[in-house]
């Protein structure tokens, strides 16, 4: 569920009319909703509950620093992959203690900067990242917490390029591995093994590759505990995945992911962290785009945005699907025509979908991408020399801009050409 409602035949966002953003920041925007923010956060930490456990927001998703606010002020911790992500989260007042590190490629330099600022926990990927980061936290004098990421070989059944938790993917150590690994752990300097980590993929439809992986992760903290480890964290990723074509598509919901959890490591008394990024903000955001032109083609009818890939890669990139609905309501039965729905962009690649139905819309008509929220603003890039795409958060009857779109003097002078030309 979300709060883009039609109301009087306008799609708002909670109480705001979108046109009345349009008119405020232009398009293609971004904008989120608070109360879907809030309200997904929320279906997380009830699902989870009674267990011991911190809903880790995975920034990757989207790290504006209002939306990474408004779930820290909920109580939310936050998953970070960068350096960058990890500024971001101070920044929106995330405290040192609620954020985890993940990521296979940690430089000693953002190890450093995080166990400086203070941190949670380093999911930690691989020997020679195990080895780095005892060297920096021994040097400093500090003890880092350790999880490590253990790769169970397990199919999420997700697209190709975000599946990440079978052996032929970079991520994590593999599980038949992981006692050699945690007995280095527990011998090096600086190191503090406090848990287990394991994320197989995102934009997953069912639950069974989850509990096959839980499971093994459960197997692992009994012969880990028998080794001598404590350990007392389990961060179960994130990955469940959310509906983006709303009439055939009903992924599993936070409260039956949550008791399986609680079926398959609820009784090993363990502090439960999981990272979910999309099913927080996907639905909590949509990208608000007009019709610059309707082209008549030779067997079909393009319509042609304002929004590019460039804006909103997902298409593109992974052949997502993202639904597209008119700002203003189309009368009930009104008649649909097949469009390509595409950008401005150079290449044919910059298509949003092919042959969609739609109500018949013309120059000026605005539209909206739902579940835009996850991995859009995020991924957008100024390919095309296309200035990066505003976002604008809605609560209740306000809104603000919370990312302004740069101006072509911005974009201009972003660029230096040296003294010699
Ligand atoms: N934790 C780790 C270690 C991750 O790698 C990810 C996502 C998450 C948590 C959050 O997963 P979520 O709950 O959002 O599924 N750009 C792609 C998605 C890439 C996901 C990468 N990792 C897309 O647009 O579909």
């Amino acid at each position: 569920m979300d709060h883009f409602l039609y109301r009087d035949g306008i799609l708002h966002a909670e109480d705001v009319p979108l046109p009345e953003i349009v008119a405020a920041a232009g398009t293609p925007v971004y904008v989120y909703s608070t109360a879907t923010l809030t309200r997904h956060y929320r279906l997380f930490e009830e699902a989870l509950s009674p267990l011991p456990h911190l809903v880790c927001y995975a920034m990757k998703a989207n790290s504006n620093l209002a939306v990474v606010r408004t779930l820290g002020r909920l109580g939310a911790g936050v998953d970070v992959v960068s350096v960058g992500e990890y500024l971001k989260a101070k920044a929106a007042g995330i405290p040192g203690e609620r954020i985890v590190f993940s990521g296979v490629g940690k430089t000693r330099d953002e190890m450093r900067v995080a166990l400086d600022g203070g941190i949670r926990q380093f999911n930690v990927e691989s020997e020679p990242e195990l080895r780095a980061l005892s060297q920096v936290a021994h040097a400093m004098g500090r003890t880092a917490p350790v999880a490590v990421r253990v790769n169970p070989d397990v199919d999420a059944g997700t697209h190709e390029k975000i599946a990440t938790g079978r052996k032929e993917d970079k991520f994590g150590i593999p599980i038949a591995r992981a006692r050699a690994v945690y007995a280095e752990a527990a011998r090096l300097p600086g190191i503090e093994v406090v848990g287990i980590d394991v994320h197989i993929g995102s934009q997953l439809t069912r639950l069974e590759p989850f509990e096959a992986a839980y499971r093994k992760v459960a197997e692992l903290t009994r012969v880990l505990r028998a080794d001598g480890h404590d350990i007392r964290r389990l961060d179960l990723g994130g990955g469940l995945g959310i509906p983006y074509a709303r009439s055939n598509e009903a992924p599993p919901l936070p409260t039956d992911y949550g008791a399986m959890v609680k079926r398959t490591v609820g009784d090993l008394g363990c502090e439960i962290e999981i990272e979910p990024g999309r099913l927080i903000v996907g639905n909590a955001g949509v990208l608000v785009a007009r019709v610059i032109y309707v082209k008549e083609g030779e067997d079909r009818d393009f319509l042609i945005l304002d929004a590019a890939m460039n804006d909103l890669v997902r298409p593109a990139m992974y052949g997502a699907h993202h639904d597209i609905v008119p700002l203003v309501e189309p009368p009930p039965g009104a008649e649909h025509h097949a469009y390509d729905v595409v950008g401005p962009v150079c290449e044919s690649g910059d298509t949003f979908a092919k042959g969609r139905p739609l109500p018949r819309l013309g120059e000026g008509d605005l539209v909206a991408f739902r579940s835009a929220g996850a991995y859009g603003a995020v991924m957008a890039s100024e390919y095309n020399s296309r200035p990066l795409v505003p976002e604008v958060l809605v609560d209740g009857h306000h809104f603000a801009v919370i990312r302004a779109r740069p101006s072509f003097d911005e974009l201009i002078n972003r660029d230096t050409i040296p003294e010699w030309l």
